[in-house]
């Protein structure tokens, strides 16, 4: 029936791409996906910052000829987005990180793929050739952790992504009512076996990802461990989960190669500031000192535009890549990025501007 609804109905953009998910998602999995912490407030006051911004467009710019090609940490992408982290895939569809990935390659995007995925690094690596990122957590196990990020630039990856927002994992009351967990068929092969187990486990009223977390990952973590991290690896570092310009000069300070303004897509701090907010003043503060990327409720071409414009080099879309892969595999992931892409073509040429450089602060208005 919701097959048939899809197959019949023309999905035209990526809020509709969500409903069609949730009609064809288990609850726990959608549930997991689409929920954030606490009141989920900020959820609607991410998307909420990115409406409230008005564009002053120019005009009489001969927007005939467009290219939306960007260069980032060395690697051309087609336009400037990529797709973020996020974990488990296959609990959207069969394919997992696979389809994901190639959906990416195909429409010039960039991939970070999670530590939680549900393929291995290597697999995703021979999948495609686009430019992939491995995102990392530090784990208690600093063991672990060396060999991922050993694995990870031996596999190919170009660039490490530290999430920093999660020293203890936020607390989802969705995952909480539905017992959220990762059936033990599901392959997590980026972690080792004695961590993936406790992912499997039911439990009435908890998350077995919040008992992953409080087991494995390392509530101690501060600057000094960019520090080590730097020092294991030639992979340039981004460090994600950014909201401040004094924390985005620290991790300057400490060797990063970036940072990505991010509250992980409003799953850990309910009420924390909306990305759309945290943008400027990273920027200003950063000061073209390194790469600045931008993720949190991204939907719409003309938040691409405003991000741009804010000062970020490309965004991460994550939530809406699922809700294609739940929809229809690599294809519906396909077809996700592609009507994003478009519609950042037409905002870019509707504001007046022909390359994503050419959409600068003045195009906001006050
Ligand atoms: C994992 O990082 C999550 O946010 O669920």
């Amino acid at each position: 029936m919701t097959q048939d609804r899809a197959a019949v109905m023309p999905l035209v953009n990526l809020h509709q791409y969500e409903s069609a998910a949730a009609e064809r998602l288990p609850r726990m999995v959608f549930d997991y996906y689409a929920g954030g912490a606490g009141d989920e407030l900020l959820l609607r006051t991410s998307r909420a910052a990115w409406d409230g911004i008005a564009i002053r467009y120019r005009v009489l710019r001969d927007v005939s000829r467009r290219s939306h090609r960007i260069e980032l940490l060395g690697h051309a992408l087609d336009w400037p987005v990529l797709v973020a982290p996020m974990a488990f895939q296959q609990l959207a569809h069969a394919d997992g990180e696979l389809a994901t990935a190639r959906a990416a390659d195909a429409t010039g995007t960039g991939f970070i793929l999670s530590t939680l995925a549900t393929r291995s690094i290597e697999s995703v690596r021979a999948a495609t050739g686009g430019p992939l990122w491995f995102q990392l957590y530090i784990y208690r196990d600093r063991g672990l952790t060396e060999a991922l990020v050993r694995r990870a630039e031996q596999a190919g990856c170009t660039a490490l992504v530290l999430t920093v927002d999660a020293p203890m994992l936020g607390r989802r009351e969705r995952d909480l009512l539905n017992g959220f967990h990762v059936p033990a068929e599901t392959p997590i092969p980026n972690v080792g076996a004695a961590p993936r187990d406790v992912l499997a486990e039911r439990v009435e009223t908890a998350s077995s990802l919040a008992a992953f977390t409080e087991r494995h990952w390392d509530a101690s973590i501060s600057w000094a461990d960019l520090d080590w991290l730097g020092s294991l690896t030639r992979m340039p570092i981004l460090v994600k989960g950014i909201v401040r310009g004094d924390d985005a000069v620290r991790a300057l300070q400490h060797g990063a190669s970036g940072v990505i303004v991010s509250n992980h897509g409003g799953r850990q701090l309910d009420t924390a500031i909306p990305t759309a907010r945290a943008l400027g003043d990273v920027a200003d503060a950063m000061a073209g000192g390194g790469a600045l990327l931008v993720d949190g409720g991204i939907r719409r071409g003309t938040d691409v535009v405003k991000a741009l414009a804010l000062g970020a080099q490309a965004v991460l879309l994550g939530r809406p890549v699922l809700w294609g892969l739940a929809v229809d595999g690599a294809a519906g992931a396909q077809r996700v990025l592609q009507l994003l892409k478009e519609e950042c073509d037409l905002a870019l040429a509707l504001a007046g501007c022909r390359t994503p450089a050419e959409a600068t602060r003045d195009l906001l208005a006050p």
